[in-house]
């Protein structure tokens, strides 16, 4: 089976005056007063979709941030551009801390009223079963007033123990979703702590409990891609991959462009990973070979 895994789009729309409040205001004062809008590009946005509608694919798999400042308008935007990628084969998406960025967003859970014929709904995780692949999503985006840390509750992680136990998965490659890295690119727990998932090793030691099952973790908010592994002391390392934003404009100065990933999943694992580069007009192979740049 062939899944592309894209993430951080950030598909972006300046807020209209009524809806800049609390952290939206803060969020939209960075994005347009200091410049960061330009980080992401309608170019790279539209030539992802040119790029995975060129694919054979069985499965796109999205580790979210989709929008920027979580605006109806952002979402519609997303969902006109990337509904129909989602839409021409399975595909499962959970939310990133920019889906949530604000109260409202979370409460009233706008990404699955966008997307949630992609997200599911319900309780956390949730799996997604194709052919002989499982994806289990895990939420750890919480609103925060001001900081972007994630956070994963004690039920869920008890839901999740209890599924990565359950002989439902028995004959299953298992992907693990989760928007927020838990290590980074030198495999160290990921850091800062304003940045991160607080109780990551609360995470941790349950998918090291059930290294056995992991096949891997996908995630994305780093916006610059790597592949690393989470050391365990009793069981196999669990491969890490994050292919890096997805919409991300190409600066070639900065060592900065957009990325996507496809894994090929044979015989229960991964056979072959390729990674594809934003050249400025389309996505590409990576030269020198998956990950092989440290943009
Ligand atoms: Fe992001
Ligand atoms: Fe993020």
């Amino acid at each position: 089976m062939r899944i592309a895994h894209i993430t951080d789009i950030h598909i972006q729309r300046r807020p209209q005056l009524t809806e800049l409040f609390g952290k939206r205001f803060l969020g939209a004062a960075n994005l347009y007063i200091a410049g960061r809008h330009d980080h992401f590009t309608p170019a790279a946005q539209e030539a992802l979709v040119r790029a995975l509608k060129a694919q054979q694919l069985d499965v796109v798999a999205c580790t979210g941030d989709l929008t920027a400042l979580a605006t109806d308008e952002e979402f519609q935007a997303a969902k006109d551009l990337l509904g129909p990628i989602f839409a021409a084969q399975p595909s499962v998406i959970i939310p990133g801390n920019h889906d949530t960025y604000v109260a409202q967003a979370e409460a009233e859970r706008w990404i699955e009223r966008y997307f949630g014929e992609w997200t599911g709904e319900g309780d956390w995780p949730r799996l997604h079963q194709h052919g002989q692949v499982a994806f289990v999503g895990v939420d750890v985006c919480r609103h925060r007033p001001i900081l972007s840390t994630g956070e994963i509750d004690a039920p869920q992680l008890q839901r999740l123990d209890a599924l990565l136990g359950s002989p439902e998965l028995n004959e299953s490659f298992v992907f693990l979703m989760v928007h927020y890295p838990l290590r980074n690119r030198r495999g160290e727990p990921y850091g800062p702590d304003t940045r991160n998932i607080k109780n990551a090793a609360a995470l941790e030691a349950v998918l090291a409990k059930h290294s056995a099952r992991i096949g891997a973790v996908l995630h994305g908010h780093e916006h610059h891609g790597f592949r690393t592994k989470m050391p365990v002391s009793d069981g196999p390392d669990i491969d890490i991959l994050n292919p890096g934003a997805g919409g991300y404009a190409h600066l070639p100065d900065k060592g900065r462009t957009a990325h996507f990933c496809i894994y090929t999943v044979a015989d229960g694992h991964i056979a072959e990973v390729e990674r594809f580069a934003f050249d400025g007009a389309e996505f590409v192979p990576e030269q020198g070979g998956a990950f092989a740049s440290k943009g």
